[in-house]
Formats: C-alpha cells, sequence, structure tokens
C-alpha cells in the first residue's frame, strides 16, 4: 500500500528514491525520515508523524534512546568490528544477557546474526544437522524472512513466493489455530484438535515424524495478521514434538523483547523450546540477531559449521546490552501490558456493533484489527483505508495479514499516555465509516 504523496522538502529525495532505489523496495509511508525520538518521525519539512510501526517491531525502546545512542557512540570509539578473527566482549556480554532473560535456564548458549531471516536459517541448519533429520514443519501463515530458504518457510502471503521456484524443499505445512477465520469460530479447542489432526495427518500422507527435525512456529502470528493461537496450542506442540524426538523451533524475531508484555511470547505459555530465534528490537534499532538453544544441543554442532562475518557486531551489541538494560530499567514489560490492556479495551469497546471490524486481538502492545467485508470476509480495502486516513493525520501503522485485512499496531513501549489518547482519537476516527 503506498499512500498519498507529501510535496515539498521530502520531493527532490523522492524522486531520487524513484530513480536510483530498487523498486521491489515497497514503502508504506511516502514521506522521507530526517530524523526520529520517542514516538515521532520528523520528515524533510520538519513534520511529526506519531510512529505506531516502529520500523516494524524494531524501535521498542523509542526512537534514539539516549541510552543506546550513548551505548553505541562509545562502542565506536573503542572497537567496531571484528568478526570471527578474535572474541569480543561485547559479543561474551550479551550472550550471557540473553541467557539470563530467556524463557528457561537452559537455554544457554548464543549465536550472533545481523537479521531474523539468517537467525532462522541458522537455527534450521543446527536443527537438521544435530537431529540429523531431514525435515521441518512450519505453519500456515506464517512469516520467517525473505532468503531463498526462508521464503520457502514463509506462507503469510503467496505474493513473498510466487515465482521464486523452485523452493528448497522437505518443508511440511500444517495448519495455525487462526481461530477468527476458522469454521470453528468460538470454539478454541476445536481449532486446536484440527491443527493436530492435520499434523497427524501430515505423518501419515507426507513425512514420517521420525524425518523431522523441528517444527517452527511464532507464538503469536506477526505478518500473517497478529494472530494469538488458543491456550493450550503451544504446549500440546512441546507434547507432541517430545513425543517423536522433534525440536520446537520459536520464532520470537517480531513479538520478543517486552512486547507481548513478557519479555518473551512464549513465557504466556510456559513452554520451553529447543531454539529460540530473536532479532528486531533487541538493539534498539541496529541490525542484529540471535538464537539461543540448550549447550547439550550447540556442542553437537562442531566449530566452524557456520559463521557469519558482521553477526554479532560490537556496536550493534552495546546497544543491545543498553537496549535491554532500558527494557528493565523502564519495566517496560509492565507498561506493554497495562498501555496494551487499555488500549485494546477501548478499541473493542469502539469495535462492538461495527460488523465491519471482525476482531481486535494481541497480547500486550502486539495488537491487531481485522476488518471485514460486507459479506464477513477479509477486507483489504478498508484496512488500507484506515491506514491512510492514519496518515493524513499524521500517524503511521502498518497493515499484515493474508489478505491485507489487518491493521498492526506496534508503538514503542515507551509511549507516553497522553501519546496512547491521541492515536487512539485517530484510529476511532479513521475506523468510522
Ligand atoms: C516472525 C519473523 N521472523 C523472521 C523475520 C525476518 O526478519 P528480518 O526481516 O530481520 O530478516 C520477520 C520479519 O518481519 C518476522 O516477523
Amino acid at each position: 500500500m503506498v499512500m498519498a504523496e507529501t510535496k515539498n522538502k521530502n520531493q527532490a529525495y523522492l524522486e531520487m528514491d524513484d530513480k536510483y532505489v530498487n523498486p521491489v523496495l515497497s514503502r508504506s509511508a511516502r514521506i522521507v525520515a530526517e530524523r526520529a525520538s520517542g514516538s515521532y518521525i520528523y520528515d524533510m519539512n520538519g513534520d511529526a508523524y506519531l510512529d505506531l510501526s516502529t520500523g516494524i517491531a524494531v524501535n521498542s525502546v523509542g526512537h534514539c534512546h539516549p541510552k543506546v545512542v550513548a551505548a553505541a557512540k562509545a562502542q565506536l570509539d573503542e572497537l567496531m568490528h571484528t568478526s570471527v578473527t578474535v572474541h569480543h566482549k561485547r559479543y561474551i556480554e550479551l550472550s550471557k544477557k540473553l541467557t539470563e532473560i530467556a524463557p528457561s535456564k537452559r537455554l544457554d548458549s548464543v549465536f550472533l546474526t545481523n537479521s531474523g531471516a539468517e537467525a532462522v536459517e541458522g537455527a534450521m541448519k543446527m536443527a537438521r544437522y544435530v537431529t540429523g533429520r531431514p525435515a521441518i514443519i512450519n505453519f500456515r501463515g506464517s512469516f520467517h524472512g525473505r532468503t531463498m530458504f526462508t521464503t520457502a518457510l514463509t506462507t503469510s502471503k503467496l505474493y513473498y513466493r510466487e515465482k521464486y521456484e523452485p523452493l528448497p524443499g522437505s518443508i511440511h505445512t500444517a495448519l495455525f489455530p487462526y481461530e477468527y477465520r476458522s469454521h470453528f469460530r468460538g470454539q478454541p479447542e476445536k481449532v486446536v484438535d484440527e491443527v493436530f489432526e492435520n499434523i497427524d495427518m501430515l505423518f501419515h500422507q507426507f513425512v514420517h515424524p521420525e524425518q523431522v527435525a523441528c517444527f517452527l512456529v511464532e507464538p503469536i502470528q506477526g505478518e500473517g495478521g497478529y494472530i494469538v493461537p488458543p491456550q493450550g496450542f503451544l504446549p500440546r506442540l512441546r507434547e507432541l514434538a517430545d513425543k517423536h524426538g522433534i525440536m520446537l523451533v520459536i520464532d520470537e524475531v517480531q513479538s520478543g523483547f517486552a512486547r507481548t508484555g513478557k519479555m518473551f511470547a512464549i513465557e504466556h505459555e510456559g513452554v520451553e523450546p529447543d531454539i529460540m530465534l530473536m532479532a528486531k528490537a533487541i538493539a534498539g534499532g541496529l541490525p542484529l540477531a540471535a538464537f539461543i538453544s540448550r549447550s547439550d544441543l550447540t556442542h553437537k554442532w562442531p566449530a566452524g559449521r557456520h559463521g557469519s562475518t558482521f553477526g554479532g557486531n560490537p556496536v550493534s551489541c552495546a546497544a543491545a546490552l543498553a537496549t535491554i538494560e532500558v527494557m528493565q530499567e523502564e519495566k517496560l514489560c509492565e507498561r506493554a501490558h497495562k498501555l496494551g490492556e487499555m488500549m485494546m479495551s477501548r478499541l473493542k469497546a469502539f469495535a462492538k456493533g461495527k460488523d465491519y471490524i471482525g476482531e481486535v486481538r494481541g497480547r500486550g502492545l502486539m495488537i491487531g484489527i481485522e476488518f471485514n467485508d460486507k459479506d464477513g470476509g477479509p477486507s483489504k480495502e478498508l484496512a488500507d483505508k484506515v491506514a491512510e486516513r492514519c496518515f493524513e493525520h499524521k500517524m503511521i501503522v502498518l497493515t499484515c495479514g493474508n489478505a491485507g485485512q489487518v491493521i498492526r499496531l506496534i508503538p514503542p513501549l515507551t509511549m507516553s499516555d497522553s501519546e496512547a489518547e491521541k492515536a487512539l482519537e485517530i484510529l476511532e476516527k479513521s475506523m468510522t465509516f
């Protein structure tokens, strides 16, 4: 979706962008960001945009948090890059920190990468190597990245896959419990039962469970539509994984780092992953990602079997250490929970009696609003219209969902009460038809 063009000072740059930037790179809002601070992005005219997109769930501590900026600047003066030639202390400190905040004490061994997709790739290589099994089971509606292998693992939209065939194989896709669009809407246990019947069918028709290295799943689907699976789905998946010696890989790239009111969304389910993926908000805006696992597993993966030139860059690691400190000092889990509850209950009250708003859902400050057409089907048209209207009111929101029918709200967790109030007012105006 491309929004209305803003003329004047942005214009010269937008024209250069049109000329020099590969047009495959789509941007949601047609403004040129000059600077950003807290909850706002400022364009080249000096206009302030309230940012409920946070660079797709990255700027969770707000744009350019002073502590994160200071840590990165100090690190720049000290050490910028080493790669795998030598050890460096920020990599080691951050690895230790990630094991301390991980949802289980048994997750005690860390590998750092540059992007979420690279973390997924590394984790898939590890799962195959360590189990000696080829197959991976992913879920319908998932998003795991844009590299060739993660494209094969992504099923949120055909648009991300078509014309890239042949894609890597040995990937089998199970149903995800998307209750709102299920024929068992209102019966969450049946929605979950259907998923496990579907996996059982995969085991009988496509791949023997002993050939499966891992299940790869988002604890809350992001790009797929901000879909929270019914309680019980993830614990049951853990049980099934254990029964067959299959690893459970949890993708917290979008849901992690306090976004849902806990440091990681999987904590809401009390489930222990074998591998957990982290990225996006980890370094407050600098590129960094990670996967964490158990040392009894990682020690089965010999040195040099995987690596990265830039992964675990010292400046990104310093920013990540500062970001995690900010999240803890400013109690951003509690903040996400409290503000999320407030926003969600107000949005639910607003949606009452409006058939075109199908569902308001989410956890913490990971909130999705799903729109319906006249027949109750998914409405991209309405979601786009709402996003456009928000932009006219100088607020940036993104859409998601298999048909683009969901508005996703991913504000900074540091957003003030008055900013939240302003965001809700703009949303309510924009969602009035
Ligand atoms: C759940 C999930 N996994 C993986 C990725 C890929 O991350 P990146 O864009 O950093 O490669 C994304 C990106 O949106 C994501 O939401």
